[in-house]
Parts: C-alpha cells; structure tokens; sequence
C-alpha cells in the first residue's frame, strides 16, 4: 500500500521547526505542495521550502500570525494563489506561557488562547470556506478536504501550572468535534492529532537534560521520548484517504502517556 497526496495542497501553520516542520515534510514526501506558515522567524521556513524544491517538491513559505484574523485571510489568499486549491489544513501553530495560575497575567493566558484556540479556529474557518466553494475532486481524494488539528494529550491530562495551555487544548477538543459534526455531510473530514512528549523547543528545558528525561520517561510506559516524525507520519495518514472513515476523533500519539502510567505499579 502506498499513499499519495499528489495533486493535493497542504497548509501547515506553524510549519517553520518541531512537528510542524516534520509534517510539511512529511507530507512534501508523498507529493503535496506545501505551503509552510511560520510567525516571524522566515529564515527556516524558507530553507525548509528550498529543500523540498531542492527534491523536486512544491513549496512557499509564509508569514502570518494564526491570531489575526486579516493575516490569516491573506495567508489562505496567498496559498490559493500559488497553488490554485487547498485539500489539507495542518493547524499546528502553538505555544507554552507557563506559570503558576496565582501568578499568571493576563497578557499570558490570552496569548495561549489566542493562538492555540482562536488561531486554529480562524485557520479551520477559512479552510472550510475554501472546502466549500470546491466540493469534492475524486480524482484527487473522497473528501472535500481534511482538517487537522495539533492538540495534546493536555486535552484530557489537566496539567499544572499550564492552565492556559490545557484550557486551550480542552477548547480544541470540543471546538475540532463540533466543526467534524457540523461539516462532515459536506464530505469535510476533520480529525486532530494529540501528541504526548514529544522533543522540541516547546519542551527543550525537560527533554534536552538527562534528569529531566528520566523523570519525563516515568510517564510514558512506551519508555521513549517521541520524535516529530512520529507525529509527521500520523498526519500523513489523517491527510489521505487511508483515513477516510475516520471523523471527529482525536489520534493519541504519546506512547502511552495517557494510561494512567502512575498505576503501572499501584492503585
Ligand atoms: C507540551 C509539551 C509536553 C507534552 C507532554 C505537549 O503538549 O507542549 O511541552 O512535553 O505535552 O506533557
């Protein structure tokens, strides 16, 4: 079995490093064109669109900010233009301001909302309005178009001193059910991907220090930390038609880390 997305045109936000930059790669290797969002840094989101030219890919890179709705507009404008359509939508776009809720500000706990949940919603919306206006090409795929949404396992795991991150992963839960409810009759098929530990810069003070791995490794019974193509590859097979029955669920890729792992021995 083979899966190709060739002919496709995948958005990946938050594409420039970690599992986003993973899954435009990912997803560049089975033929999609990708346009590669990033923030502000534009440096590795270039490069990374040069390498998959370089293999003989399709790929832009873009700026915008997920949280502004005008930019977000432009950025779906952006991606059309160059590519003509749009079959795939990676919301990945996230960040981490942690603190303890008693001294957590506001501007931190709006930040996190705002990009991790209203981000993903202003990308889903525009994504489902392109899906609309193209229907389905069964050449290219059962579906009108695919949404994935990057959660966490922090949508079912309360987590302290992150609570603006665990309220904005709950919220994609909820928010990535309702629209997969809402749009699936028109053969929109929207899913999310929860990772666990996975190694990169939203995590490198724990998983880029021996002690803080051995104590992150007590918490997934699969005893390895995960890589980002770990979560590359499951984009992959949500984006293709491999997938095509799956709708509204969130995929667990965390090694375990959602099983009660403190039970293994107890309880
Ligand atoms: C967070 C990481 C954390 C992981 C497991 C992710 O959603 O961004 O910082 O290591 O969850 O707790």
């Amino acid at each position: 079995m083979k899966i190709s997305l060739d002919g496709q045109v995948a958005l990946v936000t938050g594409g420039s490093s970690g599992i986003g930059a993973a899954s435009a790669k990912a997803l560049a290797q089975v033929g999609a064109a990708v346009v590669i969002n990033y923030h502000s840094n534009a440096e590795p989101a270039e490069q990374l669109a040069d390498e998959i030219k370089a293999a003989g890919g399709r790929a832009i890179a873009v700026g915008a900010d997920v949280g502004d709705e005008q930019a977000v507009e432009q950025l779906f404008a952006k991606t059309i233009e160059a590519f003509g359509r749009l079959d795939i939508l990676v919301a990945n776009s996230g960040l981490q301001r942690d603190a303890p809720s008693h001294e957590m500000t506001l501007k931190d706990w709006n930040m996190v909302i705002q990009t991790n949940l209203t981000g993903q919603f202003l990308c889903a919306r525009a994504a489902i309005q392109q899906f609309l206006k193209q229907g389905v090409n069964a050449e290219l795929s059962r579906a009108a178009g695919k949404i994935i949404h990057m959660s966490s396992v922090h949508e079912v795991i309360p987590w302290a001193g992150h609570v603006n991150y665990a309220a904005s992963k709950g919220g994609v839960s909820l928010m990535m059910k309702t629209l997969a409810q809402e749009v699936a009759e028109k053969r929109i098929r929207i899913n999310s991907i929860a990772p666990g530990a996975i190694a990169t810069a939203i995590n490198e003070d724990v998983t880029g220090n021996e002690e803080g791995r051995r104590e992150l490794l007590k918490l997934i019974p699969y005893k390895r930390v995960g890589d980002v193509e770990d979560i590359g590859n499951a984009v992959v097979w949500l984006a293709s038609d491999l997938s095509d029955y799956v709708v509204g669920t969130t995929l667990f890729v965390d090694g375990g880390m959602c099983l009660y792992p403190g039970f293994q021995d107890n309880g």
